[in-house]
């Protein structure tokens, strides 16, 4: 599809402008383009294109299927019910899309590829709002996101047997598990959602040719249809969006779910420990808010704080990895619901954001990403609580995967055995020496991490001189027991000062 659009008006659709890929269709008749304009765009497409495009399928095969309808009608039909606008109000609205004439075909639902590196998925959820051209209706079932992106990309993928996403939507999370979990359950508190979720699974096992792992389909509220139940891995892009109630804002239930606050990621906070097995890891997106004079170290340290007092105590991994304030949180979601810049009825739902934050005091809205991991056994749990705002490895599992094994490592394991071990720096590993020109020695010592979350460590003396050994021959004692050595110092005083940093570069990847 990037490459039939070009490069200008692919990256226009990424910023959700359609016109300059509704000019580079137009009129055209090759295949990719005349289901971009039907399935993506949201346009009507003459009935002897949309044939000549699905020569398998044919038109008849798309209507039976729901995907399309044909002509003037059109049915509540589809994997869902065809899409409408929303009023603010959340009712629905009469749907503005114009009926096409008999010979045209206009699609009930986006429908785009997706894949990982060895699968090739179709999805399809509602147009999005570019298609639609107007406001969602309240129950919309979004399609593949940002926000679903990362969640995928940051998820562990190791083999597990049970895996759980919560909150499914069109069942994106769920088709990145089929690749490693041999029973997964997916949930939503949406039918519409289920039904777009059980047509994509079933498409991908019907590619699949039915092998493949078994998928369970459930509706409820967060953690209810799989309470007493437990899993190796759950995951979940749940609706964080903080958004003001009670002020005739509309309510979406993919976006915030209908709770106030950050209540609805704090009660999964609390909660998911609940349904995870021994050694399990959960996985979600959140946002979170900090009111003034506290941080957000503080905020997640008394959520953790809960959700030990409330259930088994969890390891926590949380990245922030965004950080806005009241205003630039409520320009971003006031604009997403379909209300234009400069209407009133943005600068209402922009109002009513500011009120809501200010009546909590909130300063700040943090957005980052969370990992729990139930220990698999009796020992205290670690807490990392991270900012990272720059790029990151893609995918980021491996790296989240290696610094949960790597930080569980450290909690079992005490000083004397960490420098027991043989170290070497990781290959991603380098070292930037700032100094000024002509002087002998570097002011300043950097060591950057290239993957994982590109960590960049300052190392004075003792640390530059123990990386520049660790090769993995010598054990991290007999390495630091030399560089006292030749630097006649102290060894206890140079172990007390580096097995901090050690901590550190090991929890973060660097020495591995
Ligand atoms: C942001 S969408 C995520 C969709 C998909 N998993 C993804 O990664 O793109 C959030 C989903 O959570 C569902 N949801 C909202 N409130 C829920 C609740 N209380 N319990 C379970 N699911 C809920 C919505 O219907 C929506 O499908």
């Amino acid at each position: 599809m990037a490459e039939r659009l070009g490069a200008v008006a692919s990256a226009a659709l990424h910023r959700e402008q359609p016109l300059p890929a509704l000019r580079v269709t137009e009129g055209a008749t090759d295949a990719c383009a005349v289901l971009v304009r039907l399935f993506t765009l949201g346009r009507s497409v003459p009935v002897a294109a949309l044939a000549a495009a699905l020569p398998t399928l044919g038109v008849d095969g798309a209507v039976a299927l729901g995907l399309v309808v044909v002509g003037a009608a059109l049915p509540d039909a589809g994997p869902t019910a065809r899409t409408r606008g929303a009023s603010a109000g959340g009712a629905d609205a009469e749907d503005d899309r114009w009926a096409p004439p008999g010979d045209e075909v206009l699609a009930t639902c986006d429908l785009r590829p997706y894949g990982d590196d060895a699968h090739d998925w179709w999805v399809a959820s509602d147009l999005s709002e570019l298609a639609v051209g107007g406001p969602l209706r309240h129950d919309h079932v979004l399609g593949i996101g940002g926000a679903s992106t990362t969640l995928a990309s940051w998820t562990v993928r190791r083999p597990v047997g049970r895996a759980l996403d919560l909150g499914t939507g069109c069942g994106v999370q769920a088709l990145h598990l089929t690749a490693h979990a041999q029973t997964i359950v997916a949930t939503d508190i949406s039918r519409r959602a289920l039904a777009y979720a059980a047509f994509n699974l079933a498409l991908a096992a019907h590619d699949a040719h039915g092998a493949g792992p078994t998928t369970d389909l459930r509706s409820g509220d967060l953690l209810e249809p799989v309470a007493q139940e437990r899993f190796s891995l759950v995951v979940s892009n749940p609706p964080f969006v903080i958004t003001p109630r009670g002020q005739g804002l509309p309510l979406y239930e993919y976006r915030d779910g209908g709770r106030a606050g950050d209540t609805l990621v704090r009660a999964l906070v609390r909660q998911v420990g609940s349904v995870l097995e021994p050694g399990g890891v959960a996985q979600f997106l959140g946002n979170w808010e900090v009111p003034a004079g506290r941080s957000w170290r503080e905020v997640w340290a008394e959520w953790l704080e809960e959700q030990a007092r409330d259930g088994v105590a969890l390891d926590a991994w949380v990245v922030q990895r965004e950080s806005q304030d009241p205003a630039e949180y409520a320009e971003l979601w006031a604009r997403d619901g379909g209300a234009q810049p400069g209407s009133d009825a943005h600068s209402r739902m922009y109002a009513a954001w500011l009120d809501d934050f200010g009546a909590r005091g909130v300063e700040q809205v943090g957005f980052g990403v969370v990992t729990l991991q139930r220990p698999a056994t009796d020992r205290p749990v670690w807490h990392a609580l991270d900012e990272v705002h720059g790029p990151v490895a893609a995918p980021m599992g491996p790296a989240v995967d290696a610094g949960l094994r790597a930080r569980t490592w450290l909690a079992e394991h005490s000083d004397d055995e960490l420098l027991d071990v043989a170290w070497s720096c990781a290959p991603d590993v380098t070292e930037e020496r700032h100094g000024r020109p002509g002087a002998e020695d570097p002011t300043v010592i950097v060591v950057r991490q290239g993957g994982g979350l590109g960590r960049a460590v300052r190392a004075g003396t003792l640390l530059a001189a123990y990386l520049g050994v660790a090769d993995g021959e010598l054990t991290a004692r007999v390495a630091l027991e030399a560089v006292a050595t030749v630097l006649e110092l102290n060894p206890a005083d140079v172990l007390a000062e580096v097995v901090p940093q050690l901590r550190e570069l090991v929890a973060d990847g660097l020495l591995v």
